[in-house]
């Protein structure tokens, strides 16, 4: 017996599918049935077995498929792995356009792509079927644990406990922290140029700029300048290891398994910044970043409720809304972990686009920059208010249509918790993946004019707020929407007109500027080759 299953691993290409025949061969019945047929050879045996499997594969994705577009065969358990390990915009492009709803099996994921606006919407909004997945992997880097995999109304009380960093008011106690980032990298940037005497591909310089905007914002000065570049620098392998389906489990020095050492890295650095908030908070230190929001609130429900349980006066003590439990410092961690993990990739995308777009564009750039000088008085080392990124309509109009234009999440995988019925003649069996898109309804000439132009007066002057407004899904809709919408937004304009105040670059483009790279988000496949000099 020993043997069979020997020869049929080591005769298998594929792991998985070696796995499967051992699992079936130490099934007591099926080794009756083996041991009976002594005169037939072990090769013939392994050989039957896998016949059969293939099969069962093949029979079971066509099951599934029913009557949506998809492949006629799927490549044996695999499915088109190889292609999803380096998956491509045009092989996305022509899978939207193949059908409003269409399929795939890789591995033992079924994947439906939903692919119109109005199918899109139909899964952001229906959480009694789908809860988000994020991609297969981000259980392994998040924990299992995280507050993004609740769903239903724990979902729903966890996300309240976060609203409040995310007022206006919080929002506006972040912008000094931003500004100051911004400061010490837009010199950076200068050096860059100096140094190298010619263009530099800027993307990786635009991430680390994102991921210590984000870490002064969400960790405040908790995070020490090393940590955050080290941060920046091992985040890459966190991006890298997020594929829309992996290799189902994590296997030594592969990119799952950097991606999760990286992940940990990040989560120990921000349980370090928990404790130390804990302690500020505690002493009755100001808010400076979300982290000190979040462990406020925490702080003061404590408070509220142990006056309670004494039976001491309440007066003058506002209850805390919502009130909340106590969270350690590696929950508070895990937390803080999903704004980064939510925010890197999208942010640092529509950053390097923006930069590229604006040095193509001197007639946006120009108006961003007066109307960036116009709200600060003439004055452009003013420190920014809320008021400000309120007045800056254009500027703020500019960033909407950059997100239209090159959406940074192209697909949001979602899960099926129970049998789907997405269309009268078509269910979405239970365990498979179902991924709404928000590229082509961004690019429905119905709605938008023109729809493959960047024209940010259609937010200024035209109507595509309103007439837009179901199509506009860059950051979903439904229970799940982007928590960090209104941050991020104002969070671009702010860097777009800082920038166009105080630097002028140069983009030099190659043949492959316009086309895009997917990994994760969507970058220019040159990585944007810029020359920045410090403007007089
Ligand atoms: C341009 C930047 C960004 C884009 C394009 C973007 C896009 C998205 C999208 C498409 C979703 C899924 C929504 C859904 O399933 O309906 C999402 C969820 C989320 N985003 Fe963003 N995002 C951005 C920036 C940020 C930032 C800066 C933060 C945090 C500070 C953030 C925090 C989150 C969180 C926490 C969720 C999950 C919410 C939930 O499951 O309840 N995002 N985002
Ligand atoms: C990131 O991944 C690469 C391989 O893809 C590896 O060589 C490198 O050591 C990883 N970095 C960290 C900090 O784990």
């Amino acid at each position: 017996m020993a043997s069979i299953i020997s020869t049929t691993n080591a005769s298998s290409a594929v792991p998985l599918a070696g796995a499967k025949v051992v699992q079936i061969v130490g099934h007591p019945q099926i080794d009756n049935f083996l041991t009976s047929l002594t005169q037939v050879s072990g090769w013939t045996i392994a050989f039957t077995i896998l016949a059969l499997l293939v099969a069962y594969d093949q029979f079971s994705y066509l099951r599934q498929k029913g009557s949506i577009v998809g492949p006629a065969f799927k490549i044996p358990f695999i499915g088109p792995f190889l292609e999803s390990v380096n998956p491509k915009f045009e092989e996305y492009q022509g899978k939207w356009a193949s059908g409003e709803l269409s399929c795939v099996s890789v591995f033992h994921k079924f994947v439906v792509i939903a692919s119109t606006r109005d199918m899109s919407r139909k899964v952001f909004n229906s959480p009694m079927y789908v809860k988000p997945c994020v991609v297969d992997v981000a259980h392994k880097l998040l924990g299992p644990t995280n507050w993004v995999f609740l769903d239903g109304k724990a979902h729903v009380d966890f996300r309240k406990g976060l609203n409040g960093l995310f007022t206006r008011k919080a929002l506006e106690s972040y912008l000094p922290g931003q500004e100051e980032v911004y400061n010490t990298y837009f010199e950076r940037f200068l050096r860059i140029s100096k140094e190298a005497n010619g263009p530099v591909p800027f993307m990786s310089e635009f991430r680390e700029v994102m991921c210590a905007v984000s870490c002064r914002t969400f960790v405040g000065h908790y995070i020490s300048d090393e940590a955050i570049k080290k941060i920046a620098d091992d985040y890459y392998n966190i991006t890298a290891a997020l594929e829309l389906v992996n290799f189902p489990i994590i296997i030594p020095y592969t990119k799952t398994w950097y991606g999760k050492k990286a992940s940990e890295m990040v989560l120990e650095e921000f349980a370090k910044c928990a404790a130390k908030s804990k302690v500020r908070m505690a002493a009755g230190g100001e808010i400076s970043c979300i982290m000190d929001g979040w462990v406020k609130s925490i702080l003061d429900s404590a408070n509220y409720r142990e006056r309670q349980e004494k039976g001491l006066s309440l007066e003058g003590i506002e209850k805390p809304q919502p009130m909340l439990r106590s969270f350690t410092d590696y929950e508070i961690s895990q937390t803080i972990f999903t704004f980064l993990f939510a925010s890197q990739d999208a942010t640092s995308s529509a950053c390097t686009w923006l930069f590229q777009i604006m040095a193509q564009r001197p007639d946006v750039l120009d108006k961003v920059r007066e109307e960036n000088l116009r709200v600060r008085g003439g004055d452009k080392n003013k420190a920014i208010t809320m008021e400000m990124i309120d007045e800056m309509v254009y500027t703020r109009g500019a960033v909407k249509e950059l997100l239209r234009y090159r959406p940074p999440v192209l697909m949001v995988p979602y899960l099926v918790k129970k049998p789907f019925p997405i269309t009268p003649t078509y269910t979405v069996p239970k365990g498979a993946m179902v991924i709404p898109t928000t590229y082509p309804s961004l690019r429905d000439p119905e709605v938008y004019e023109n729809p493959d132009v960047y024209d940010p007066d259609r937010y200024v002057t035209g109507d595509a707020e309103v007439k837009g407004a179901k199509n506009f899904l860059v950051f979903g809709t439904g229970p799940h929407y982007c928590l960090g919408q209104i941050y991020a937004q104002n969070n671009l304009a702010l860097m777009v007109g800082k920038a166009a105040m105080e630097l002028d670059w140069v983009h030099h483009p190659t043949p492959v500027s316009e086309e895009i790279k997917v990994f994760a988000t969507i970058f220019p496949k040159d990585d944007c080759p810029l020359v920045f000099t410090k403007r007089p």
